[in-house]
């Protein structure tokens, strides 16, 4: 059975690695979120107008200072002095209880967009085509569905509105110190240009980190996913030292970007406070010289200097502020990847002059050239080449022409790797054909609705997976919600599972699945095997279904198959003579061709190969 590889080498980068983080704009990025805000618009709009009302209350408090000083302090009222603190007091109380209503205002829409991005990150997922996912190592896929959506969360509670309230607040800090003293106010509007600039620059280079290190957080959780999901073949082989070397790799690696990011921080933070610190400084001398002239009020300055001391904390702010948006656009970026990534069409590209022209099994359609033909499945001129194989690599499939009759079932035998599963999986259209056609009862598939087709073929994969759900839950997964009880009965017994089911501690309540009881290769190959009929599918596609059973329990199921196959139109992909027993006839794959039909003896006779790959059991098969 392949293995998976366990994360041999740090995971290949991924399609998202063109990014730069130069050619696009944070704010259209952003902006992307939008339909997601809309209907919560109201809350945040009403949040951010309470925090600059907030916020702009802090600024009144200079101006009562100011009052103070020119007023009750100048004429030593200490009852004007005391009404003054009440003031003050009365406006931080108010300030607080604000800035904690809007922290209310917020909460509870903000987890709703996260809940809602996440969910329809999910649907998104399970609707993309197998070759995306292919394409895409799961640990990217998780940590855009976790940390990237928890950024977004934390962009929308903060920054978002605090860029906003901050901007208001230092202009509206800014008229009031050009209005208090335009030449002093001057002295602090120096440092805004080189500001702008640096905060420019810093954005740019923080975008790029911000976008490498979430990447990296997406490499790491694929390692650490794989180590969990293959934690008997680490052990089994003794990986443990290769894949604590790749986790410390990689760990280390994100914990380097990590730390450029800190040191920009730092940066960026350091020039914020310190530029305008300066002008304070400068504003500072420049007004005490201008008191000591005569010029200026002493209430004026003080109230100057604590408008300006007031616009410390939304400057300085800044610089996070804006770090945090970063990070956000980066992760709504990876965020639409995966959403704007191409869905499977819902009917394929329509392949030459077809005609769908449904035939019932019972019809005897005109046969010949044209198109439908009698039921069953036909394969014509079907060629596959995977979406990611190298440009020279020759296609997997080339040209397959084959027909299995209605109620026939075909055994599907070929070297490993010669494209027994890809050839399987083109049927419901789990991959798209590149080439030629499908027809189940003479209608193409690629015309077909998704659902329909699916509900008309079922599966068994080669590899079982069972979910987290009882052992009933798992088979009925395979009819669409019609079967009960004894179809279950049914199907289980087809499969040779009721006994083993039985068994169980909760019988087929029994969960399963990686929250649950574990069960054999052979078990759970059973059970999917009963998924597979439990829906009396009129085609069946099963993929070497029989390969972890033992001859005896082989032979019990093969005999009740029989029985389901009899009616049904079905491909089984085998790898044993005794599989291929089961068969009507047999198909021989090739070099990417079908090579032979016929039955199991004929081929023997005929076709070299055919013996050849019958041969590692012996005559056994051939009784
Ligand atoms: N997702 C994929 N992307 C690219 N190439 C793939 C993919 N899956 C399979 N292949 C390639 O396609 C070829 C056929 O693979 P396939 O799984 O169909 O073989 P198979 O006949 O089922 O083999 P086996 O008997 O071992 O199950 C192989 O060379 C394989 O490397
Ligand atoms: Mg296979």
């Amino acid at each position: 059975m392949p293995e998976k590889p366990v994360a041999p080498e740090p995971p290949a980068p991924d399609p998202h690695d063109g990014h730069d983080g130069h050619d696009r704009s944070a704010v259209r990025t952003l902006l992307r979120l939008w339909p997601y805000v809309r209907p919560v618009r109201t809350r945040l709009f009403t949040a951010a107008f309470v925090a600059i009302v907030a916020s702009c209350l802090s600024l009144v408090i200079p101006l009562v200072l100011k009052w103070l000083v020119d007023g009750p302090v100048a004429d030593r009222d200490p009852g004007g002095v005391w009404l003054g603190a009440l003031y003050l007091l009365l406006l931080g109380v108010a300030e607080a209880v604000l800035f904690g209503y809007r922290r209310w205002l917020v909460a509870r829409p903000l987890s709703g967009v996260e809940a809602r991005m996440r969910a329809d990150l999910y649907g998104r997922l399970q609707r993309l085509p197998i070759a995306f996912h292919d394409r895409w190592a799961s640990g990217q896929l998780l940590s855009r569905g976790t940390t990237d959506l928890m950024l977004v969360r934390m962009f929308l509670a903060f920054p978002l509105t605090f860029l906003l309230v901050n901007a208001v607040t230092i202009l509206a800090g800014y008229v009031l110190l050009l209005a208090q003293d335009w030449s002093l106010g001057l002295v602090l509007l120096t440092p805004v240009i080189p500001l702008v600039i640096v905060c420019s620059i810093f954005e740019g280079r923080y975008g790029v980190v911000a976008r490498r290190a979430q990447d990296q957080v997406g490499d790491l959780t694929t390692v650490v996913e794989e180590s969990v999901l293959g934690i008997r073949i680490v052990k089994g082989f003794g990986r443990h030292r290769s894949q604590a070397t790749a986790f410390r790799e990689l760990s280390g690696r994100l914990r380097g970007t990590e730390l450029v990011k800190a040191r920009l921080l730092a940066l960026i933070w350091a020039v914020i406070t310190f530029v305008p610190e300066l002008a304070i400084g400068a504003a500072l001398v420049l007004g005490t010289v201008q008191v000591a002239d005569g010029d200026l009020s002493a209430g004026t300055l003080v109230a100057f200097l604590s408008t300006a001391l007031a616009l410390r904390w939304p400057v300085e702010s800044i610089g996070f502020l804006l770090a945090m948006s970063q990070e956000a656009a980066t992760a709504t970026e990876r965020y639409f990847e995966v959403m704007d990534a191409e869905e499977e069409p819902e009917t394929g590209p329509a392949t030459g002059g077809t005609l769908s022209t449904p035939a019932g099994p019972g019809t005897t359609a005109a046969s010949g050239t044209t198109a439908g033909g009698p039921g069953g499945v036909r394969f014509e001129g079907v060629s596959f080449r995977y979406p990611d194989a190298p440009a020279d690599a020759p296609p997997v499939l080339d040209g397959i022409d084959l027909h299995i009759r209605p109620g026939e079932t075909l055994a599907l035998v070929g070297g490993t790797g010669s494209g027994k599963t890809t050839l399987t999986a083109l049927v419901p259209r789990l991959h798209e054909a590149s080439g030629g056609r499908i027809l189940l009862d003479g209608e193409d598939i690629a015309l077909m609705e998704r659902d329909r087709l699916r509900s008309l073929v079922s599966m068994a994969f080669e590899e079982p997976t069972l979910f987290s759900a009882s052992v009933g839950e798992n088979v009925l997964m395979g009819a669409d919600g019609t079967a009960g009880e004894p179809e279950l009965r049914r199907a289980l017994g087809v499969a040779q599972a009721d006994g083993f089911v039985e068994r169980l501690p909760e019988g087929v309540a029994t969960q399963v699945g990686e929250q649950g009881l574990s069960l054999s290769g052979g078990q759970r190959q059973r059970l999917a095997l009963a998924r597979a009929v439990v829906g009396r599918p009129r085609f069946l596609v099963l993929d070497d279904p029989l390969s972890a059973l033992d001859v005896h329990t082989e032979a019990r199921v093969e005999a009740a198959l029989r029985e389901v196959l009899r009616d049904t139109t079905a491909l089984v992909v085998a790898h044993r003579p005794s599989t291929v027993m089961l068969a009507d006839r047999v198909a021989l794959l090739s070099r990417g061709r079908i090579a032979a039909v016929g039955t199991h003896h004929e081929l023997l006779r005929s076709s070299a190969e055919y013996a050849w790959l019958m041969s590692g059991e012996g005559e056994g098969g051939a009784r």
